[in-house]
């Protein structure tokens, strides 16, 4: 505050307060100068009920009367008037003095506006029953107000807004959730710095250099977002990278560029994320802390500028929308020829199509197809129909039958390994299950594509039916279901793949 606007104002308080005194003071001399020159001059007494009487004790006319009684009223308005000015101006001064300095340097200054008027109010209210009282002892004020029912209504109608907001202000100010120089957000109403609380409503002064004044009514239903003036605000501010910018370095030199703005707190270190890998680059969000929050517009801006020019010096890319497109080099070979040479090769090299001719692999070859399976994956399911076998090429599989309602792993198999023979060849359901261990590349052979190759090469039928017993064998010590198959089969898996293929 500065002293020479104190000086002013504590001057004229002087001034004024020492004239309303002396005036004050001159008022009784005035009236017993008046009660004098009536004597005097018209033979009048005046009594203390400000009626005129003769010296004599005669009544006097009713002119005279009158006269009399205006000039007493008016000695009576002119002590109510003056004595009131003398208050208001007393407690404007004590109220500028304690609201405008003592609770302003404590950092109270949004409680003052209110709660100054307020009391102001109250005391001018009871000042002037008082004074009043004084002057007409027997008008009596009191039943004025509390007698008259009607009265009363009419009243609470005409003030109900008005003493609905200060009611809703007096609740406002006792829970305090802003103060004069905060930054609200009153989300579709409007954001603003709070310039005024009074009895009434808020006002608040928005971005826009515009006055939003609310009732406290009405701030009192609403939600506010409240950024305190002496608290550090956080602010955040997106940006996009591509993707072949290093994370560590952007989030170095975000960090650096974004400190040094101006009003950025150098409390709190910049937090500098990624917010989502998106479909153009990486997302980022630069969180910082604001010294005041009322320039965050600004700030915010500041910000972008500085990211853009350090980006540029240490030559990190913002992202725009990219779409990356590989062209694939035209192959020397045909997915097809590659393929079927794999296969070929593999067929080639299993001992149970050794006895096979390199016409009758190549056909084999033709009718076969390569597939991955992810790890885990079912390749076959046990109880399932299949009409095909496969030949590992690469990866490994679990072979697995379920036990006590869990899967019980009975074998395992290696690239050139392979499986699903038995209901190829039998036309029987799935044995047991086939899980993939990893990664694992499969040839898949169809019976179509057995059956001549079976008809001409006895030799292979036998060597599969000595595996498919192994196999057999293995699943009956560990499945009496499958036991009993075999036994009402007997040693009749020759038989049954002869049957199936329909095999002399
Ligand atoms: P299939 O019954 O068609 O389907 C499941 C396959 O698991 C089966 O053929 C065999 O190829 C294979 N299989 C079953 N038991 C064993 C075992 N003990 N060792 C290796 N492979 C087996």
């Amino acid at each position: 505050m500065p002293t020479s606007e104190f000086q002013r104002k504590a001057v004229f308080f002087v001034f004024f307060a020492g004239s309303l005194i002396l005036i004050l003071f001159a008022l009784p001399f005035a009236e017993s100068w008046i009660k004098d020159y009536f004597a005097l001059h018209y033979g009048l007494v005046i009594t203390p009920e400000g009626r005129a009487v003769a010296v004599d004790g005669n009544a006097v006319g009713k002119m005279t009367d009158t006269t009399v009684s205006m000039v007493v009223n008016m000695l009576h308005v002119f002590k109510i008037v003056f004595w009131m000015a003398l208050i208001i101006s007393v407690v404007r001064f004590l109220g500028y003095l304690i609201f405008g300095t003592a609770f302003r340097s404590a950092g109270q200054t949004e409680i003052s506006s209110l709660l100054r008027t307020v009391l102001s109010m109250i005391i001018y209210i009871v000042s002037f029953f008082i004074i009043f009282q004084s002057q007409y002892p027997d008008v009596q004020l009191a039943p004025l107000f509390t007698g008259s029912a009607i009265l009363g209504i009419v009243v609470g109608l005409a003030l109900q807004d008005t003493l609905g907001n200060l009611f809703a202000g007096i609740a406002l100010q006792a829970d305090q959730p802003f103060q004069v120089g905060d930054v609200i957000n009153l989300g579709t109403r409007g954001t603003g710095v709070v310039e005024s609380v009074s009895w009434r409503g808020v006002k608040i002064r928005t971005f826009q250099n515009k006055l939003l004044v609310i009732s406290n009514a009405v701030l009192g239903k609403e939600t506010i977002e409240v950024a305190p003036r002496g608290n550090l605000n956080a602010r955040t501010v997106n940006f996009e990278t591509s993707y072949s910018d290093s994370p560590a370095r952007t989030i170095q030199v975000v960090r650096e560029a974004v400190r040094q703005v101006e009003n950025v707190s150098q409390k709190i270190r910049p937090v500098v994320r990624i917010r989502n890998l998106g479909t153009d680059g990486l997302e980022w969000e630069v969180k910082f802390w604001l010294e005041d929050y009322t320039k965050h517009n600004d700030t915010d801006a500041l910000v972008r500028q500085r990211i853009w020019y350090v980006f540029q010096r240490e030559k990190i890319g913002f992202s725009f929308p990219t779409r990356t497109i590989h062209i694939e080099p035209k192959s020397v070979e045909t997915p097809f020829e590659e393929v079927r040479e794999t296969i070929t090769d593999r067929f080639s090299n299993l001992p149970i199509f050794a006895p096979l001719s390199d016409e009758e692999i190549e056909k084999l070859t033709r009718a076969s197809n390569v597939r991955v399976y992810a790890p885990g994956e079912n390749i076959v399911r046990m109880g399932q129909e299949g009409n095909s076998m496969f030949v590992i090429v690469r990866g490994s599989v679990k072979v697995q039958i379920p036990e006590n309602g869990h899967p019980k792993t009975v074998n395992t198999l290696k690239e050139n390994d392979f499986f699903g023979e038995m209901s190829l060849l039998t036309g029987q359901p799935r044995s047991a299950t086939v899980v993939a261990s990893e990664e694992t590349e499969v040839v898949q052979i169809r019976k179509q594509a057995l059956k001549p190759i079976f008809e001409s090469n006895p030799q292979l039928v036998s060597a599969i039916c000595e595996i498919v017993e192994e196999r057999r064998e293995i699943l009956v010590s560990n499945t009496p279901a499958e036991a009993e198959a075999v036994n009402q089969k007997g040693a009749g898996v020759m038989r049954l793949i002869k049957n199936f293929f329909g095999l002399s």
